[in-house]
């Protein structure tokens, strides 16, 4: 569904991404591990137009999307939803606006359906009653749920997570688990999730691809990463200080 191709981007001279080259298929979860800084959601944004790359390519559904027109853009940009880091949330607009928010972009719906579409969203991620609130009236947990929602609300055939379970308790981290693995069930969508923890990696991931000075050192099954000789990946998933991956 997705097929990323020689992607390069710097920033005032930084090299971040040095020749990306991705495939995720069509309803698979596919977990993108990385050091903080490692260039994880810089390549994310590539994928919803966010940000253009300096070379290379980003094929969905076989349609080359880095230089399209202003309007072939938004109907490839209508396939995705995204989840950003810390949720970002509208804080002047109660919960119910913020997760009508795609549909008022992507739809004509009148109010009617799109507030019953948004409700219908809260409660497919556990919220109900809340519609009224804003989001400083919210605990973490909730404000991540409220932002799958407000991804989900337009009916998106790709879902884009970037940690979406950092800042939450473990158990409330879980849950989110549980529900990325729900969407995709239920909704037959394609999920790409960025994460630094490894135990939410095992569990929702179909296939896991690590990021590593700008490029994909290896892409595999998570018993095949978990089992990787690898001494990189060795040191990402089980955390040590020492190894080959340069700290700072
Ligand atoms: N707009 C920008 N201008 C300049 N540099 C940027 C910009 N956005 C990101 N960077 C740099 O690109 C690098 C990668 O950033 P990115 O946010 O993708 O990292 P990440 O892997 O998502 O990290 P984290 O796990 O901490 O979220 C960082 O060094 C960051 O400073
Ligand atoms: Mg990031």
């Amino acid at each position: 569904m997705i097929r990323i191709v020689d992607l390069h981007k710097s920033f005032g001279g930084k090299k971040v991404l040095q020749g990306i080259n991705l495939e995720v298929d069509r309803g698979e979860i596919l977990v993108i591990i990385g050091q903080s800084g490692s260039g994880k959601s810089i390549l994310i944004k590539h994928l919803i137009g966010l940000i253009m790359p300096d070379k290379g390519e980003i094929y969905v559904d076989g349609v080359e999307t880095t230089r399209l027109s202003e309007e072939d853009r938004y109907k490839v940009r209508r396939k995705f939803a995204m989840l950003f880091q810390g949720a970002a949330l509208f804080d002047s607009l109660t919960v119910l606006q913020n997760v009508s928010f795609g549909l008022d972009r992507y739809t004509d719906h009148s109010q009617e359906k799109k507030t019953a579409l948004a409700r219908k969203a809260l409660s497919r991620v556990g919220l109900r009653g809340i519609e009224n609130l804003m989001p400083f009236e919210l605990s973490g947990g909730m404000r991540k749920r409220v932002g799958l929602a407000r991804a989900i609300a337009y009916d998106p055939e790709i879902i884009l997570y970037d940690e979406p379970s950092t800042g939450i308790d473990p158990i409330r981290a879980d849950a989110i688990n549980d529900l990325i693995i729900q969407m995709k069930n239920d909704l037959k969508v394609t999920s790409i999730v960025i994460t630094h923890d490894i135990v939410s990696t095992y569990k929702v991931a179909d296939r896991v691809a690590m990021l590593y000075q700008g490029k994909i050192i290896a892409t595999g099954p998570p018993d095949e990463i978990r089992e990787s000789k690898n001494p990189i990946i060795r040191q990402f998933i089980t955390g040590a200080a020492e190894g080959p991956i340069e700290n700072w």
